[in-house]
């Protein structure tokens, strides 16, 4: 028959701003500024418990917990047996130690490297908020996280991230790589971050709506065009911390051309950003 190969199945986009986490944690969840951000993963939770993923390829960023200025890399995949969550100046968040999955890490590294995507192999390292918020939206509050997950970390916090179109270049390299491990596995792949925010100087606040649509739409339907916008163009339209959209683009690389939206939800506001979440399906897989 078939050789069983590991296969993606889904790809999850959403904001991670830190104040969900903090509000999921002290119990809040259901105070009246909260309810309609969570109300927007209702759906998404009932999906993710059908759905099972054995893996999460989880494309965030990290704020300073795991690494600092001291060294920056641009591409980082955790390779460790488990990542326990950081202390971001409250301590770190009461959620499980994320569980990794070394073998398919160790493999990506391998495959991504030799397919001259350089990079930064982590044996060791906490997560913050960039990857905890996203998997309480996505499983909420268990015991144990209910999948592995395999942290891959992007800079885009000291100027230069990567561009648009290396992140949606990275995502197609990951779906060959995640298609020659040899073991039959469902994989998703999170990107998350977004969407526009600005959190200091003079424009703290900023929110663009018709910006956050028009790349919710481009995301969807025409994905190879918006790699090609240029970093200038997130930053000046939706906010300094807008470039964590390019992280989306990752997601998307690893996905068919045509993908089932099997969700898709917006909110403002969330502490200082604009929420955004989709969940995109590959039809067949
Ligand atoms: C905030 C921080 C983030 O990293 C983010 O993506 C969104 C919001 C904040 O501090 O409010
Ligand atoms: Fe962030």
């Amino acid at each position: 028959g078939e050789a069983l190969v590991a296969r993606i199945t889904a790809g999850v986009a959403t904001s991670h701003v830190p104040a969900i986490g903090a509000t999921l944690d002290s119990g809040k969840a259901g105070e009246p500024y909260w309810r309609p951000v969570f109300a927007g993963y209702e759906f998404s939770k009932a999906w993710i418990a059908r759905e099972k993923p054995d893996v999460v390829i989880l494309v965030y960023n990290d704020h300073a917990s795991a690494f600092s200025l001291e060294l920056i890399p641009t591409f980082a995949i955790g390779c460790a047996d488990e990542f326990a969550p950081a202390d971001e100046g409250w301590g770190p968040r009461p959620v499980p130690v994320v569980q990794g999955h070394p073998e398919l890490a160790w493999h990506l590294a391998e495959r991504l490297i030799l397919d001259e995507f350089d990079m930064t192999i982590v044996n060791r390292m906490d997560v913050d908020h960039g990857l905890t918020v996203p998997m309480s939206l996505m499983f909420g509050q268990p015991e144990a996280w209910p999948c592995k997950v395999i942290p891959l970390a992007v800079n885009v916090v000291q100027y230069p991230p990567p561009t648009g179109n290396r992140c949606y270049n990275l995502g197609k390299a990951i779906r060959r790589a995640v298609e020659s491990f040899p073991l039959d596995l469902k994989v998703m792949v999170f990107g998350t971050g977004g969407m526009s925010h600005q959190l200091q100087g003079p424009r703290a606040g900023l929110i663009n709506k018709v910006f956050d649509a028009a790349f919710m739409d481009q995301l969807i339907e025409h994905p190879a065009e918006q790699a090609k916008v240029p970093h200038i163009d997130y930053v000046r339209e939706a906010g300094s911390e807008a470039i964590e959209l390019v992280m989306w683009l990752v997601m998307r690389g690893a996905l068919n051309d045509e993908v089932r939206v099997a969700h898709r939800f917006y909110h403002v506001p969330a502490s200082n950003t604009a929420v955004g979440h989709i969940i995109l399906e590959n039809p067949g897989a």
